[in-house]
């Protein structure tokens, strides 16, 4: 009987050890690095960066083969993909603000975001999207400025519903050469990954690859037209016009809605592409985001999923939302400080030209996760 006993320990020991090992987080170099102060150094000192342009792509923090071979072949484009990554690490943080996964990221660490973008979680395919948006959007722009060699204006077609009257001509963001660029570069990645063991391998690739392309669609899908007039003082008689990007904050607010909806997914039966889980939801198109695993919920610091937990937080008394004290502070409760806020008031414009105000000091509570 002990003997039978103790077969089964073992049995249940190397069951254990293999489901942490299926656990056990990989670092995960990514080139998002490029977008964080230290990636950031390179490019202030570009003419450091193009002098050594070849040994400098193997240097860069978070670079894999394929994305190193692009950098020596492009190296003009290092500087905007680096601000590409700085974009949507920003526009993350910012529309996470007031949640309790933050878009926090991890000094030091190769991954930007920590062990915690290893689950294929909303938040991971969050951030593969709004960072692929994001070097779509600075190369579309280094393309207009001609700051690339390979790239200049936007050759996009007339817009068929634009005035007749209206120019087709100025020089507009070269959107179509961005979303293909960052195509290249941001999915390399996953498709160097030629031949991935595991199943769970093999679907988290294919949810970043959909998510990666759900963010560059976020971008190319919403190009607009902007205009300038002409003609005699202002008449506006004459207009020429050109392809724009949206703005940043726009690209993230339409990711953030997706990210809201994303459709939980699975591999289908034959393995060979992700399905939605459940039935009674939608069918993902291009645009939406896609994910494997639930998020765990972020309340509590935990090394092993990488959540730094809400204590210290800043909360929203009076807000029913995810930024209210009960779901920041996962029920824990909150402590209460005064907060001196200074500000300017009581501006007033003086001739000419002035404007003059004056400090004003109020008492503010604010609320602090317990
Ligand atoms: C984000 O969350 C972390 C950890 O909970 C916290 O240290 C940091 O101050 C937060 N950032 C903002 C902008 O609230």
């Amino acid at each position: 009987m002990i003997k039978l006993k103790k077969c089964l320990d073992l049995q249940v020991v190397i069951i254990l050890i293999w489901v942490l090992q299926s656990f056990v987080v990989t670092a995960m170099d990514m080139w998002w690095n490029l977008g964080v102060v230290g990636g950031a150094e390179v490019w202030r000192n570009q003419k450091v960066y193009i002098l050594g342009a070849q040994p400098m792509c193997s240097q860069l923090k978070g670079l894999s083969l394929g994305q190193t071979k692009l950098c020596q072949m492009y190296h003009d484009h290092m500087p905007s993909i680096g601000r590409g990554a700085q974009l949507g690490i920003r526009e993350c943080q910012y529309q996470f603000r007031f949640r309790r996964w933050n878009c926090t990221i991890i000094q030091g660490d190769s991954s930007v975001f920590g062990p915690v973008i290893e689950i294929a979680s909303r938040e991971a395919s969050f951030t593969h999207a709004i960072s692929a948006a994001g070097v779509v959007h600075a190369i579309s722009r280094s393309c207009r400025e001609g700051e690339l060699a390979s790239c200049g204006c936007s050759r996009a077609l007339r817009p068929k519903d634009l005035d007749r009257d209206w120019i087709w001509g100025g020089c507009g963001d070269n959107i179509e050469y961005g979303y293909r660029f960052a195509r290249a570069f941001v999915d390399v990645r996953e498709r160097e990954k030629n031949h991935p063991r595991h199943s769970a391998e093999l679907s988290r690739m294919m949810m970043n690859l959909h998510n990666n392309e759900a963010g560059r669609r976020s971008v190319y899908n919403y190009a607009k037209v902007a205009c300038k007039c002409h003609g005699v003082s202002g008449s506006c008689s004459l207009k020429t016009c050109w392809q724009q990007l949206p703005t940043f904050r726009e690209i993230g607010d339409r990711l953030k809605e997706r990210y809201d909806g994303a459709v939980e997914s699975k591999f289908n039966k034959r393995g060979t592409k992700l399905v939605r889980k459940h039935k009674k939801y939608n069918k993902p198109t291009k645009e939406d985001l896609v994910y494997l695993d639930e998020s765990p919920d972020y309340c509590v610091v935990n090394p092993k999923t990488g959540s730094l937990g809400t204590v210290g937080r800043e909360c929203n008394k009076g807000s029913d939302g995810m930024d209210g004290c009960n779901l920041m502070c996962c029920g824990r409760g909150y402590n209460t400080f005064k907060r001196k806020l200074v500000e300017r008031c009581n501006c007033r414009f003086v001739w000419c030209c002035q404007v003059k105000c004056k400090t004003c000091e109020s008492i503010v509570d604010i609320h602090v996760c317990k």
